[in-house]
């Protein structure tokens, strides 16, 4: 059935690229360019897009230091018909395409590092490749990537979307995404990960030389917080003195969790990857004896605007700034925070909920999951809120094993 419903999606998705396609050879004037292009086009050889069109597709939306130019596509030098870009995108990613002479198409693209902004990068790339996509089915081409900055071990999968293949390496010192039409026939580039720097050695370094670009392109306002670049990050730092772009919005899912009402809600969904590991987190903890039910996701710029006004009603400013974010500066917005509850505690969020078996159990498992339990106790002096047992925020496992065992905070963490 899945095999189906993927095939119908092929076709239905295959036909605007054909569509485009044919207009393409319409406006052909040689007639025997037109016979070359219909074989080229069936054959697939390039991924059927021009630079400009890819660059232009690719840039949406990201940060400045991940950006192409299109000049880096101009004055090409062609050997045997086929030309290569190759460009370190900031300080930790390499960016190479193969152009090719005689359509003028991307034939090949590789994009390749030692960042954890994978998923911001691919959905780019994808995205400037299959430009007749939804945002779903980019999505979903996504989940099947599954990169995983995290994992310790070495990751090799090899996919394909309609005329294109992916393939994807990820090692302990970085990753690699490569790019192809389905029947190429020869490559110029070198399969294997590669980033900048002669310093950036290992993830370790890598990860250093981030932080310093990422704080480097925020940018700070008259009111002296600072607005993150790198909103998309599963380690973006959102608290009182770093707020999200105005008007942010994740991309969103349901995790299959349990929670104590039944209306669908926007508060019932996080982030793809966040709603993954907290299914897993759920289910361990099932199997340990205990039932965890998730209270509250995803909170859009407006819902948290009236939470926090209606707690300054309710406790005065100066309270309600120790136990709720103003509107831009709460996790909840980035989608990779989850309120979590119990039935001890009657489904509340109180710090009550760090006493029950379930709370204790949840502090004690969620970095295996990639949780942290975001403001502990003793440290609202870092976080500058006071204690949330309940409040779990997704960093992937790394950091959140890191952040455990050194008994610190995301702030100290990204220091
Ligand atoms: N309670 C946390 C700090 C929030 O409102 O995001
Ligand atoms: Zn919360």
């Amino acid at each position: 059935m899945k095999m189906r419903l993927f095939m119908v999606f092929v076709l239905i998705s295959t036909v605007p690229l054909f569509l485009s396609a044919c207009q393409e050879k319409e406006n052909t004037a040689a007639d025997k360019k037109q016979t070359e292009d219909k074989k080229v086009e069936q054959k697939w050889v390039d991924l059927g897009v021009s630079p400009e069109s890819f660059v232009e597709v690719y840039n949406l939306g990201l940060p400045d230091k991940y950006k192409l130019d299109p000049k880096d596509f101009m004055e090409l030098t062609f050997a045997e018909g086929k030309a290569k870009v190759e460009k370190d995108l900031g300080s930790t990613v390499r960016f190479t395409a193969i152009v090719t002479e005689s359509r003028g198409k991307v034939s090949e693209v590789k994009i390749s590092g030692v960042t954890d902004e994978q998923p911001l990068l691919f959905t780019s790339v994808l995205r400037a490749i299959h430009q007749e996509a939804t945002t779903a089915q980019i999505e979903q081409r996504m989940q099947e990537v599954k990169a995983n900055p995290s994992a310790e071990k070495e990751i090799e999968r090899d996919m394909s979307w309609e005329h294109v293949n992916y393939r994807y390496h990820q090692l302990d010192k970085g990753w690699m995404l490569l790019i192809q039409p389905r029947d190429l026939e020869s490559t110029l580039l070198d399969p294997t990960i590669s980033y900048p720097k002669a310093e950036v050695k290992d993830k370790e370094g890598a990860k250093k030389e981030e932080k310093k670009e990422k704080t480097a392109e925020n940018k700070t306002g008259e009111d002296g917080i600072q607005t993150v670049s790198n909103p998309t990050s599963v380690l973006v730092l959102v608290n009182k003195s770093h707020r999200l772009p105005s008007g942010y919005v994740p991309a969103l899912t349901k995790p299959n969790v349990r929670f104590p009402f039944s209306e669908d809600l926007a508060k019932k969904k996080l982030r793809p990857e966040a709603a993954t590991a907290l299914e897993g987190l759920f289910t361990a903890a099932k199997q340990a004896g205990h039932i965890l039910y998730a209270q509250s996701g995803y909170r859009s710029y407006e819902r948290q605007e009236s939470i926090f006004a209606y707690n300054a009603q309710q406790m005065g400013e100066k309270e309600a700034n120790r136990v709720s974010a103003r509107p831009g500066q709460s996790e909840h917005q980035t989608g990779l925070a989850m309120d979590i509850t119990s039935q001890a505690v009657n489904y509340s969020l109180e710090p009550i909920f760090g006493e029950t078996a379930e709370g204790k159990w949840v502090a004690a498992n969620a970095h295996k999951y990639g949780f942290i339990i975001r403001y502990p106790q003793g440290k609202e002096g870092v976080t500058g809120y006071s204690y949330e047992p309940w409040h779990l925020r997704y960093v992937g496992i790394e950091a959140a094993t890191k952040i455990k065992s050194t008994n610190s905070t995301l702030e100290e963490y990204l220091k």
